[in-house]
């Protein structure tokens, strides 16, 4: 599958305010600054459709973008962000659990790792939070241009491992980079069968 035609279709901080066409929308997430605006960005061709940052904390609304007039990507808050204070983390938090919780339309998550780390306690609670809701994800490792072949592929192997320790099945899981363009096809090919 191609995108051909991408936009911006507006922000929200709940399900009652997204955008009224109901399409099936596809989300993602994970802890702030792990790449979330700048894969979306990658998979549509178009480096300025989602706000990305140095600074992590950048997205604090629900982000919608149409893509070929019949689904959405969902750019979602990062979790986990400790620079804010502790009632603006649990507002995120509330914020990003009730609609991914209440969104009828939300097809899959996509969870965002950093492929250079192990996968962290906060990761791993929001699994299984996922899990325990019965919704469907999968995974993409981040960045991937910041690691050579091998110590990538130890990296997942360990990342691996980890999951196992909680999962029986794994999950899907992609590697992707928005600078190379590394996933592109895999994940977007992964989203066709869904619609
Ligand atoms: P929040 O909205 O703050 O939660 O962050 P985010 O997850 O949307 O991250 P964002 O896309 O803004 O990227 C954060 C930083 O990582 C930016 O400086 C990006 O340029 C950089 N970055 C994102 N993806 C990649 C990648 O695949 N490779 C490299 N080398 N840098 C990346
Ligand atoms: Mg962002």
């Amino acid at each position: 599958m191609t995108i051909d035609e991408a936009q911006f279709a507006g922000s929200c901080t709940r399900v009652s305010q997204k955008p009224s066409r109901k399409l099936p929308e596809f989300a993602f997430i994970g802890r702030s600054n792990v790449g979330k605006s700048s894969l979306i960005n990658m998979l549509c061709g178009n480096r300025k459709l989602a706000k990305t940052s140095q600074t992590p904390g950048k997205t604090k609304l629900i982000n919608h973008f149409l893509i070929n007039d019949s689904w959405y990507l969902v750019d979602l808050p990062g979790y986990g962000f400790a620079k804010i204070s502790k009632q603006g983390r649990e507002e995120l938090r509330k914020m990003i659990n009730d609609y991914i919780a209440n969104s009828e339309e939300m097809v899959l998550l996509f969870v965002l790792i950093d492929c250079r780390h192990d996968i962290t306690r906060i990761d791993r609670d929001f699994l299984a939070g996922l899990g325990e809701n019965g919704i469907p994800f999968a995974i993409i490792f981040t960045k991937c241009d910041k690691l050579g072949p091998n110590a990538l592929k130890a990296q997942l192997e360990r990342n691996r491992e980890i999951l196992s320790e909680q999962w029986e099945e794994l999950p899907p899981m992609f590697t992707s980079s928005a600078e190379t363009g590394a996933g592109k096809d895999e994940i977007l090919d992964y989203i066709r069968k869904y619609i």
